[in-house]
């Protein structure tokens, strides 16, 4: 994002502390990560340290400070789904991914993370792969899921 891009952003929204994350949201928005120039910017606008601006950003697993595959590919860590199967749909991925968990398919295609809990505990082991969340998977279930999204 531009200089005059994220200051954009910041004019939409205000600079009091509250608009901190919808700030950076938007700003993540455009590359799906935020760029270490970005949080400089906002903490400029905010008039707080980069070091806070990083630390919130950092705090939430959905704001990316790096750069990150085409599907973010996300699986919950969070108890119920580590009890509904969570390490089986882990394993499988990795498989067929061909990566561990952090890491970027080299053809920058997916990235693979953990998140904490998305509110779907009752159809776990769930999964989020950019914005779309997949629920009630099965190993069997992911090797469709990915083979539809190497389609795309
Ligand atoms: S524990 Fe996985 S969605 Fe809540």
């Amino acid at each position: 994002m531009t200089k005059d891009d994220v200051a954009e952003v910041i004019k939409t929204h205000g600079t009091e502390r509250t608009n901190l994350l919808p700030v950076l949201q938007d700003v993540a928005a455009t590359h799906r990560f935020l760029t270490e120039e970005d949080l400089v910017r906002v903490a400029r606008a905010f008039k707080i340290s980069a070091a806070e601006v990083y630390s919130v950003a950092s705090f939430y697993s959905l704001l990316e400070t790096q750069p990150r595959g085409r599907f973010v590919i996300r699986v919950c860590r969070t108890i119920s789904c580590s009890m509904s199967g969570k390490g089986n749909i882990l394993t499988k991925l990795k498989e067929i991914l061909g990566i561990d968990l952090g890491e970027t398919t080299p053809d920058k295609r997916f990235s693979l993370l953990e998140t904490n809990c998305m509110g779907w505990c009752a159809e776990g082991p769930s999964m989020l792969i950019n914005d779309t969340v997949y629920s009630h998977l099965t190993p069997e279930k992911v090797v469709e899921i990915i083979k539809e999204y190497r389609e795309r």
